[in-house]
């Protein structure tokens, strides 16, 4: 009976997108303990599966270059009983080694966005090894989002990848009806997807905190203090500019950075992260007042804040001349503007009041671009994973999904 794979593998094209996050306050901070918000914002990351017949598994990755076919009858014959345990513990390095083996990589390949091609191979074997067979799959992803500049493109990456395989393979039910442009999955169906997302991020990221994946996951914003993660419940629409100085910076030597300052100066530096925590929390407690009743007062708060931190993080010693020129260029045009993540360049955010007018958002896009920077213009509380009507989707993300 070829059948009971048929009948477990449906032959849907699916279509879904996740966003990417970025941090309002916290960052830092949230190592030593302190609460930071994560928010999604609206650039995506579009996965586009087809299955197939043809014997094989294609993984197209075009905005880094790559593609990566596999036989499933090879796949099929290779022992990956060393996934057992990916149901419930880390992809441990030794996991990770044998996946190279099964990828067939070269052994000393050193390419890093190898680790996407192993994060999908790892999803494909242990969410379909249920199946009698391998099933034979097209998949192809494409983002509005930079990679490596701590915008969470890799989580939504693995978010995408775990929602299209769990539900090609009807571990999860597809839930668009006919003639919806879009949808979005059960509480229950989002845990199963977040839980097979964070393995896919520790594949990439060996040891990541689990935020990236869960704001891509459900959306809009989170709280996470001390490895607990929690949503808020309502926010309101904010619209942000986020910019890339595409100043590169190593996240684990800013962190170890501020360490070492907090261990030196431990009197001086305490009390700059417990003033981050209470900002946080004042941020927080805003954004529950705006959705009661948006006022310009709140934007005020909400600039201010913004200014407070960006001096804090300046403090712990995570700035950079590029961030500080992008706070200076949007000042002029008064408007407010941090760092984001990890800061030592990397992304910056900054505020778009509603009564702005367009011209003034042109022009501050305008002279950040002539820094050299990228910037969009873009709202955060996104909706998290979603699955999309192939008409609902822009014609450029279309195309680039269809690989024209
Ligand atoms: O730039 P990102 O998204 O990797 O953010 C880093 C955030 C830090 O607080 C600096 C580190 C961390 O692990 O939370």
């Amino acid at each position: 009976m070829e059948d009971s794979q048929e009948l477990a593998m449906s032959s849907e094209v699916l279509l879904v997108s996740a966003p990417g996050k970025v941090i309002l306050h916290g960052e830092h901070a949230v190592v030593h303990g302190k609460v930071a918000l994560a928010v999604a914002v609206n650039l995506r990351t579009f996965l586009r599966l087809q299955p197939h017949s043809n014997g094989k598994v294609c993984l197209d990755l075009p905005n880094i270059g790559i593609r990566r076919v596999w036989d499933v009858a090879r796949l099929q014959l290779q022992d990956t009983s060393f996934l057992e345990q990916g149901d419930a513990s880390a992809p441990t390095a030794e996991l990770v080694e044998k996946l190279k083996e099964v990828a067939a990589f070269p052994k000393d390949c050193a390419n890093p966005e190898r680790a996407a091609v192993l994060a999908f191979l790892y999803l494909y074997l242990c969410i379909c090894r249920k199946q009698r067979t391998l099933p034979s799959l097209d998949i192809r992803v494409w983002s509005e989002l930079p990679t490596g500049a701590g915008l969470g493109s890799s989580a939504a990456y693995s978010v995408c990848v775990a929602s299209a395989l769990l539900t090609a393979c009807e571990e999860i039910p597809n839930p668009l009806k006919d003639g919806e442009p879009a949808s979005r999955w059960t509480v229950e169906d989002l845990e199963l997807i977040n839980k097979w997302a964070f393995q896919g991020e520790r594949v990439i990221h060996g040891n990541p905190s689990g935020v990236d994946n869960a704001v891509s996951v459900w959306g809009g914003a989170l709280r996470y203090q001390q490895g607990k993660i929690s949503l808020l419940k309502r926010l309101p629409a904010l619209r942000i500019l986020l910019t890339n100085t595409k100043v590169p910076r190593s996240t684990k030597a800013l962190v170890a950075g501020v360490r070492s300052r907090l261990l030196k100066f431990p009197e001086i530096v305490a009390p700059v992260l417990t003033s981050i925590d209470a900002i946080s929390l004042e941020c927080e407690r805003m954004l529950g007042e705006m959705v009661a009743a948006p006022a310009p007062e709140h934007y005020l708060v909400l600039e201010e804040l913004i200014d407070m931190n960006q001096h804090h993080l300046n403090a712990l010693g995570v700035g950079h001349a590029s961030l500080d020129q992008l706070c200076q260029v949007t000042m002029a045009h008064g408007l407010h503007s941090k760092l984001t993540g990890a800061g030592g360049g990397g992304c910056g955010i900054t505020l778009l009041r509603p009564d702005l007018e367009q011209s003034v958002v042109e022009a501050v896009k305008q002279a950040l671009s002539s820094c050299g920077f990228d910037c969009w213009e873009t709202s955060i509380g996104a909706p998290g994973i979603s699955v999309h009507s192939a008409a609902s989707l822009d014609a450029p993300v279309r195309q680039a999904l269809d690989g024209l």
